[in-house]
């Protein structure tokens, strides 16, 4: 039986680690040709392979996406090596409290907030507008941006990470409006929080590790965290024709932490 994906090729940012890897397999298994772009080889050579073993077809570019023309080159040599790209999957992010112990609004350094912009906010946009050229010869083309729960709700140590992913928000929704008439979707979603690498390095700049995990576990409706294979469900049904009638919405994938006011203890 043919994949939901059969055949398009997928560019995936931030497929080393985390929702990104998962989403990246999830897109193999669904017959994607993906392409694994991350900054860190290893991790990115570790998914090729899992995907690899699964039968899937996946190879990895490296992209500093803080780098413009890293960003750009990532676009071309995935169409010099799959022949186009049909779907870009704007994955990755930082979080300041992997970059630095203060994240106050009055003690974060401006050197942060421009790094957290650039990964999060600015590289989504660098991703589709250089993506596009490609994405206008697709016959399925999708772009599909990720935000947050923070993109709705603020939280601790979060100011420039939760400003960001706001952007990301509108972003998805100026794009859309732009490439609608070349037959291109965007579409965003906005997960709570999800068991990843930058969830663990969250938890490890608080005073209280447990306490906190606590809360954000009992946040959830669903009082648990949620898991990258979950998200990699939704990524694949926004990129995938059976979506094809939603175009510049926002998605909440957050075990219902939005619908309520309240905390599981
Ligand atoms: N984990 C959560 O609870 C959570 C909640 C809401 C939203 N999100 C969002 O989901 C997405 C995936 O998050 P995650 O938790 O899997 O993250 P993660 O930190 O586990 O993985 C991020 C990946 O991005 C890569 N990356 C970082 N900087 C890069 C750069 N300059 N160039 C290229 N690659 C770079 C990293 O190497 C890593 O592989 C992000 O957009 C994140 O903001 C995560």
């Amino acid at each position: 039986m043919a994949g939901k994906l059969e055949g398009l090729v997928c560019v995936v940012t931030g497929a080393g680690q985390g929702m990104g890897r998962e989403s990246a397999r999830e897109m193999a298994r669904q017959g994607g040709k993906v392409v694994v772009a991350d900054i860190n080889d290893v991790t990115s050579q570790e998914t090729v392979a899992l995907i690899a073993e699964e039968g899937g077809i996946a190879i990895s570019i490296r992209v500093d996406l803080r780098d413009s023309a890293s960003i750009k080159a990532l676009m071309d040599r995935t169409a010099d090596a799959f022949g186009g790209i049909d779907v870009v999957h704007a994955n990755a992010a930082v979080h300041e409290t992997e970059l630095t112990p203060n994240t106050s609004i009055e003690e974060l350094d401006e050197a942060i907030w421009d790094v957290v912009n650039d990964i999060n906010l600015k590289a989504v946009w660098l991703c589709t507008k250089y993506a596009v050229p490609y994405l206008k010869q697709s016959k399925a083309p999708a772009i599909v941006n990720v935000a947050s729960t923070g993109a709705h709700v603020a939280y601790p140590m979060a100011a420039a990470y939760c400003a960001t992913k706001g952007g990301v928000q509108m972003l998805t929704k100026t794009s859309a409006t732009d490439l609608a008439k070349f037959g291109i979707r965007v579409n965003c979603y906005c997960p709570a929080s999800i068991r990843t690498p930058m969830l663990t390095n969250y938890l490890s700049a608080a005073e209280d590790k447990e306490a906190v995990e606590a809360t954000l576990r009992g946040a959830h409706l669903l009082p648990r965290l949620g898991e990258p294979e979950e998200v990699a469900k939704l990524a694949v049904f926004l990129a995938c024709s059976e979506s094809s009638f939603i175009n510049g919405a926002s998605y909440l994938i957050d075990g219902g932490a939005l619908a309520w006011r309240g905390l599981n203890g």
